[in-house]
């Protein structure tokens, strides 16, 4: 299978892919990259929803690069805003001396969210920690309630709620047990939680679950979390750091769900690749960080990085003009029409998603990893989620033309169904 957008000119991986992935094992701690015969290919560049490796072979990007680039690799006016940022002024000092560009992200954020104050941060972990820092200073109670297959990402604090248990149990002596509900379960067992331990201040969760698989609650558990939440006079964090900014047909799931959060943390698809988060939060909650006399309790060197706000500002206003969450909604309608034929195979468990987040979930973790490898000699980018690894995920470039998109499903489909190339 060969279209413009796949071109495979060696074996994947190919030689100097190879050679990288020795020097790599030479020098990156080895439980970082993955590396074995099949994997990893080394991404020299890449442009809208097409990747180009060291060897020159072009793939087509079914995952936006963990649902970073939304607005595609490395977009022309993405591009430009950083460009002319790095000439201005690179880096400044945050906290202390901040710039024009920080502001106006800023107040671009509270237009979009509805919500009142922001603390900007370098990635999503960090995003979560604030949102849990801010939900105890605002509530002064120290537990967090999270759901089975949640992710927040791997810093210590973002561990506490961590729903994946294999990535806290390593470090169960730093972090302790964090209290989970099945997501998805019916919220009167929320409120049951909620009535029965006082010392809970907050409750988080994501819309959907990315890392966790793709998992899609029913239709009313946001606005039940949220009815429930307030009656207990409980926070409540939306973690859309995966399915913010269009991902799932609207720009935020929580707002078009009726929930609307106390603390909502965005990250990912926010600048188009250049890495920056932030925690968004109500006036009332935020008002409980005490006002800075000099030496602010949470910050850091990078924060507000005037690169990261141009190219943040630049991504959100693509995001508008081009009107992703509209994209967002037809390419479900296309993906979702392709993969349903595979719910009739003995080995497919489960096909789902909703916006550009799908998610086929297959009988064991190893069929999803060789699909992975499988479709990538084949020139399609996926990668697995789930608890255990056992769902091929599914979320490309909102900006994906129709004619790669259905080149990449037509391989991804063969894969899945067993078709050799
Ligand atoms: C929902 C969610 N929250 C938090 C994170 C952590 O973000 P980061 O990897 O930028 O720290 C992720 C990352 O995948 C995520 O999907």
């Amino acid at each position: 299978m060969s279209t413009a957008a796949i071109q495979l000119r060696t074996a994947i991986p190919g030689p100097r892919s190879r050679a990288l992935a020795r020097a790599l094992r030479a020098s990156e701690s080895r439980n970082v990259t993955f590396v074995s015969p099949h994997t990893p290919i080394f991404w020299e560049r890449a442009f809208g929803s097409a990747v180009v490796d060291v060897d020159g072979n072009q793939f087509i990007d079914l995952t936006a690069a963990f649902g970073v680039a939304a607005v595609g690799h490395a977009h022309p006016r993405v591009v430009e805003a950083i460009t002319r940022q790095a000439a201005q002024l690179p880096h400044g000092m945050g906290d202390v001396y901040p710039t024009a560009v920080k502001v106006a992200l800023m107040e671009r954020l509270i237009q979009l969210t509805g919500l009142g104050k922001v603390v900007l941060c370098g990635g999503g972990s960090e995003a979560v920690e604030v949102a849990l820092k801010t939900a105890l200073l605002a509530t002064r109670k120290p537990r967090v309630l999270a759901f089975e297959g949640a992710y927040h990402g791997l810093t210590l604090g973002a561990l506490r709620v961590a729903g994946i248990a294999k990535f806290r149990a390593p470090f169960a002596a730093l972090v302790e047990e964090p209290l989970l509900l099945p997501f998805d379960c019916d919220t009167t067992e929320v409120e049951r939680a909620l009535a029965h331990d006082s010392t809970i201040g907050a409750v988080i969760v994501e819309p959907l679950q990315g890392r966790g698989g793709e998992r899609v609650p029913h239709p009313d558990f946001l606005r039940g979390l949220r009815a429930v939440t307030r009656r207990h006079g409980v926070l409540l964090i939306c973690d859309e750091i995966y399915t913010g900014f269009g991902r799932t047909g609207a720009l935020f799931a929580s707002l078009e769900s009726g929930a609307e959060p106390d603390l909502l943390c965005v990250g990912k698809a926010l600048a188009g690749g250049f890495p920056i988060a932030a925690c968004v939060g109500s006036n009332a909650v935020m008002e409980a960080w005490p006002l800075s006399t000099g030496e602010a309790l949470h910050t850091s060197t990078y924060l507000g990085n005037p690169m990261a706000c141009a190219a943040a500002l630049a991504t959100l206003e693509v995001v508008a003009s081009e009107d992703l969450p509209a994209r967002a909604r037809a390419l479900g309608d296309v993906i979702a029409a392709r993969l349903e034929p595979l719910r009739g195979l003995t080995h497919v468990r489960d096909v789902r998603g909703r916006g550009a987040m799908w998610g086929v979930e297959v009988d064991a973790p190893a069929r999803a990893v060789a699909a992975t490898e499988e479709a990538l000699r084949r020139g399609v980018i996926v990668l697995p989620s789930g608890a255990r690894g056992e769902v091929v995920s599914i979320t490309p470039p909102l900006i994906i033309d129709r004619a790669d998109l259905d080149a990449a499903l037509t391989v991804l489909c063969d894969v899945l169904r067993g078709h050799a190339a």
